[in-house]
């Protein structure tokens, strides 16, 4: 089995019936998802959040029961996946562009679990480059800005135009290398005018189950 498929399985172990819970992107929480549907398929009542255009089309193919952000006052559990996470279980996420409503998903989240595969486990974060969400009006004022701070920013193409978010904003990523104080670099972006979100997650996961080769590990904060 792959390590991806390892952990995002796992991850429903967690799942009580009647739970609320926030339903991640990409292609880890992908096999979490499809499990669920299968739960729900043989009786578990849950109601499912997604965090991003994707994820509800793939939940309501398995005919997950989906409920939007404004209709609960808070979620259960929510289960993501992360783009790179240091050992004090801090994260990078937004490689898929859905950043801004994973936050907010986790924000109203009891616990949150990430499922990832034993290549995110980084000793410091920044490797995987940073993205932030951006308002494509004046953008370009953003980039600059990230530039003089040394942030060597860079818009995301897709398909030969800026990529856009579930949101309608733009993501431009920061390829920083090393995230020395992760602290310092959010508070330091969310007072930029222009950044709507920027995809440090820091003291947001409960626990992260990280798929191996044969086996998962768990590591909890
Ligand atoms: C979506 O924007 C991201 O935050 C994903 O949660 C993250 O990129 C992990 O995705 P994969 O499981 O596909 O690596």
């Amino acid at each position: 089995m792959l390590k991806k498929q390892l952990a995002g399985e796992k991850a429903v172990e967690f799942i009580e019936d009647g739970m609320v819970i926030g339903l991640g992107s990409g292609s880890t929480v992908f096999y979490t998802i499809q499990k669920i549907g299968e739960l729900v398929k043989k009786g578990l009542r849950i109601q499912g959040v997604p965090t991003s255009q994707e994820t509800t089309l793939l939940a309501q193919s398995l005919h997950i029961p989906l409920v939007s952000m404004d209709e609960v006052d808070e979620i259960d559990l929510t289960i993501d996946g992360a783009d790179e996470v240091d050992r004090n279980l801090q994260g990078i996420k937004g490689g898929g562009g859905a950043l801004l409503y994973e936050k907010i998903v986790a924000c109203t989240s009891r616990k949150i679990i990430w499922v990832v595969d034993e290549s995110k486990m980084v000793e410091l974060l920044g490797g995987f480059p940073l993205p932030i969400e951006v308002v494509p009006f004046g953008y370009k004022q953003v980039v600059r800005k990230m530039e003089e701070e040394g942030c060597h920013p860079v818009l995301r193409i897709s398909n030969g135009s800026p990529f856009q978010t579930d949101g309608g904003h733009y993501i431009v990523d920061l390829h920083m290398n090393k995230i020395k104080n992760p602290e310092n670099l959010a508070e330091k972006l969310q007072k930029v005018t222009g950044i709507v979100e920027n995809g440090l997650f820091l003291n947001c996961a409960d626990q992260v189950i990280i798929g191996g080769q044969d086996e998962v590990k768990i590591e909890t904060r």
